[in-house]
């Protein structure tokens, strides 16, 4: 499997602290069937406190020590680029990070707001050639809110990213249920862990999220959603996505459950 969300560098957000828990990280992400992993730290996290250059030479350190205890997995750079209203000229100028160097890029809206440059930043970022594979956009509020915004962004060309825990319960009964809903109606791409520790609900393992998704929407569906779409993002290819489904009606359970 392939991973496109893990915060595993050392000291460079709130992720693991020391290099010893990063080795442990990609142990059991490896054990647990995941052969290539994308460490994806805090944008604001890497610019502020450190530099790009100090997490590409944490990430270099921690394949070495990796590949040193015996554990095969391979380990790839990008970034978690959370919306800022000037994110097209942090692409441009090198602070925000591709998956890969890619033509994909992993985007984090605001958890619990909408602002006003949403729509306009994400566009001009398509302008400028770079595809957002949106971050978890199931704990996303505005999302929450109105997945037909999600599908608006979908149906112009952008990915989605759901996250493992997600889909077994991890971010509450409401985040479950809105997960699976996205899983149905073609809204999610690729399943990804965003671990911040070895253990725990935080934890690199996939295995319990691809199995839930599995019984929901096919193992065909799954397996694309942590190979095949994931490699191909990382090998810049092109996407092959399904049409996304609109909602027939407003969902009532959501604002009732909130
Ligand atoms: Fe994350």
């Amino acid at each position: 499997m392939y991973d496109l969300h893990a915060h595993l560098l050392p000291g460079l957000d709130d992720g693991p602290k020391a290099m010893d828990e990063a080795v442990e990280m990609a142990r059991v992400a490896a054990q647990h069937g995941t052969k290539a992993i994308l460490a994806t730290p805090h944008m604001k996290d890497v610019n502020e406190r450190s530099s790009v250059q100090h997490a590409r030479d944490v990430l270099a350190e921690l394949a070495k020590n990796t590949k040193a205890t015996g554990i095969e997995l391979s380990f790839f750079m990008g970034m978690e680029n959370h919306l800022v209203p000037d994110l097209s000229a942090m692409f441009a100028s090198g602070r925000a990070l591709p998956i890969n160097g890619s033509r994909y890029a992993l985007v984090e809206l605001p958890f619990f707001e909408r602002p006003n440059y949403l729509e306009a930043t994400l566009f001009q970022l398509q302008l400028q050639g770079i595809t957002p594979v949106l971050a978890h956009p199931e704990r996303i509020e505005c999302v929450q809110k109105d997945a037909e915004l999600l599908v608006a962004f979908v149906q112009r060309g952008m990915l989605s990213q759901i996250t493992a825990g997600s889909l077994v319960g991890h971010f509450g009964a409401d985040v479950r249920r809105f997960t699976e809903e996205l899983l149905q109606r073609g809204l999610a791409h690729v399943m990804a862990s965003d671990c911040h520790h070895a253990s725990g609900p935080r934890s690199p393992k996939l295995t319990a999220g691809v199995a839930a998704a599995t019984k929901l929407v096919g193992a065909e569906m799954a397996q694309a959603m942590v190979v095949d779409t994931p490699k191909a993002i990382l090998e810049n290819q092109t996407v092959k996505i399904g049409t996304p489904q609109s909602a027939g009606k407003k969902r009532k359970w959501w604002s009732l459950g909130r």
